[in-house]
């Protein structure tokens, strides 16, 4: 069994869920841990949330190919938002951080979950011992201010942790260090954070979250990308993977008769990018789409800037370029901006897709490169 059944089958185990209540599975992936909880208990409402666009659909495709989950529902990351505003709050959060989450993330992440709970509400925290359990279960306590119960164990330093939302508990916030209130918390740890940079002698005050890319500064490589490209005459431009939306802003402020698209795979991504938006009063000219496949967005354009997903592996980049090619007008240009370590790799993936790539820049100081493509 892999670590995903495993997590999911200690989880479904040890969680208690009483009939008629409203959980949610937090960044629930591809949905393993949330059906095994919803097929073990169908009198309950469970709703999946998912940031990234591509999990999200099939885990979509999965529920509409099935008639067993009834009392599931997927939701989108405006659905999550309006939580805390209805009467309708959650009886039941549960969250596994993903492997090699960093810290500060899984922080934003449960305190994304936290207001989604009535009073008493229960956050299950799915963790084990190599993804930092200890830690994990430190941090439960700090946020929550509460004392975290272990109600679950199992192979592989698996632990489900809970805490109680706003429970009578034996030790008081102060025991922790940390703030009184629910408000205070929020205000302690907002996860939106400034990001200021000047480029092209313009300043640029726009916001940024934890979990997105480059998350305090604009990225070495995308001011290179930025600097070096002409982005002064483009009549349609794709940002393509615009995390917090660096490329497609500049671009946008720049060329003040552009027109520009940002997409992104996370919705989260998709959501603070259009926050930044709005910010610039771009929204005329600007508009911002999560998909998980480029080829929905409406019309071509004649200029793609990338600074991509490096990691990925070579199946994924190639498709994602693919697509972006079809958005491509005749004679449009694509510019990727990537660091040594990575450029071979990029090299083969452009001239898979395009049959030719350039190197059309070489920054010698910070080893990054500009590739060009055409069509
Ligand atoms: C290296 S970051 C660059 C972010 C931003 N453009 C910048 O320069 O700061 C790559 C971005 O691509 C996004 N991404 C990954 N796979 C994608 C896909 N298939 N389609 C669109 N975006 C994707 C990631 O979520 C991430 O935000």
């Amino acid at each position: 069994m892999n670590q995903k059944h495993l997590g999911a089958l200690i989880a479904t185990k040890s969680i208690p869920i009483h009939d008629g209540e409203r959980i949610l599975v937090f960044n629930s992936g591809d949905g393993t841990l949330g059906l095994a909880m919803a097929e073990r208990f169908p009198k309950s409402h469970f709703l999946l949330y998912e940031s990234h666009v591509g999990m999200s659909n099939s885990l979509l495709r999965k529920l509409q190919s099935s008639s067993d989950f009834s009392n599931v529902r997927v939701i989108s990351e405006d659905e999550l938002a309006r939580i805390p505003q209805t009467d309708n709050l959650l009886d039941v959060v549960v969250f596994e951080p993903r492997r090699f989450t960093a810290l500060d993330l899984t922080r934003f992440q449960i305190l994304a979950g936290k207001p989604l709970l009535k009073q008493g509400g229960r956050y299950y925290l799915v963790t084990h011992k190599r993804a930092g359990s200890s830690r994990h279960e430190k941090m439960l306590a700090e946020l929550f201010g509460v004392d975290v119960r272990t109600v679950g164990k199992g192979r592989g330093g698996y632990k489900v942790l809970e805490a109680i939302k706003n429970s009578i508990c034996s030790r008081s916030r102060q025991d922790f260090g940390v703030p009184e209130t629910n408000e205070q918390i929020q205000m302690e740890w907002n996860p939106r954070r400034k990001v200021h940079f000047e480029i092209f002698d313009i300043e640029f005050d726009l916001e940024s979250e934890p979990s997105l890319f480059s998350k305090d500064d604009l990225d070495l490589g995308t001011r290179i990308l930025l600097e070096n490209v002409n982005l002064s005459s483009f009549e349609r431009m794709l940002d393509l993977g615009c995390g917090w939306g660096a490329i497609g802003l500049v671009a946008a402020v720049i060329n003040k008769n552009g027109h520009v698209v940002l997409t992104d795979i996370e919705s989260r991504a998709a959501k603070v990018a259009s926050d930044n938006v709005q910010r610039l009063s771009l929204q005329d000219r600007v508009s911002v789409i999560a998909t998980d496949d480029v080829r929905q967005i409406d019309g071509s354009f004649d200029l793609i800037l990338s600074n991509p997903p490096f990691h990925a592996d070579m199946v994924t980049l190639v498709n994602l370029f693919k697509a972006a090619s079809d958005k491509l007008k005749k004679n449009g240009s694509i510019y990727v901006v990537v660091e040594k370590t990575y450029l071979s790799k990029l090299q083969k993936v452009l001239e898979q897709t395009f049959r030719h790539v350039k190197v059309y820049y070489e920054d010698m100081n910070t080893n990054f490169f500009v590739l060009i493509s055409r069509k």
